[in-house]
């Protein structure tokens, strides 16, 4: 599953954004240790604060079918330019990967790679 397929398991999974609110569509690609790939979309609330980002779909998929190594995550979105995944994410997603590559990309599926690192560099830890 090179990076081009997980755009576009992406970009289907975005085609499944409920967004009626914000009308925002996001869709991830996160890939697992083993190869497995786990896809999301943002699910909106009519109760905004109940909203869930596509990141953390894709990350409860993986880790509730037993998949705690994260490797990538791509993100594709409906706005303009690169979509950068929102602090809440990346906190999520640092506890399930020690390198993770965030692959995030523009209307057009240009894409760039970034280390979770840089994108969180503090991530909170309990150090248990
Ligand atoms: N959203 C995501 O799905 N991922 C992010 O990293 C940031 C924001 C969603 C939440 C909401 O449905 C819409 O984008 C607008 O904020």
């Amino acid at each position: 599953m090179n990076i081009r397929e997980l755009v576009a398991m992406a970009r289907k999974a975005q085609e499944s954004s409920y967004s009626p609110y914000s009308n925002f569509k996001v869709g991830a690609a996160l890939k697992v240790s083993n190869g497995k790939v786990y896809t999301g979309t943002n699910i909106e609330n009519s109760s905004y604060g109940l909203t869930i980002c596509a990141e953390r779909v894709a990350a409860f998929k993986a880790i509730s079918d037993g998949e705690t190594k994260f490797k990538y995550i791509v993100i594709t979105g409906n706005g303009k330019g690169y979509i950068y995944p929102c602090g809440a994410c990346l906190q999520v997603l640092a506890e399930f990967s020690d390198d993770l590559q965030v692959i995030i990309t523009d209307e057009n599926n240009n894409y760039k790679a970034l280390g979770l690192h840089d994108l969180l560099p503090r991530a909170f830890k309990t150090g248990q």
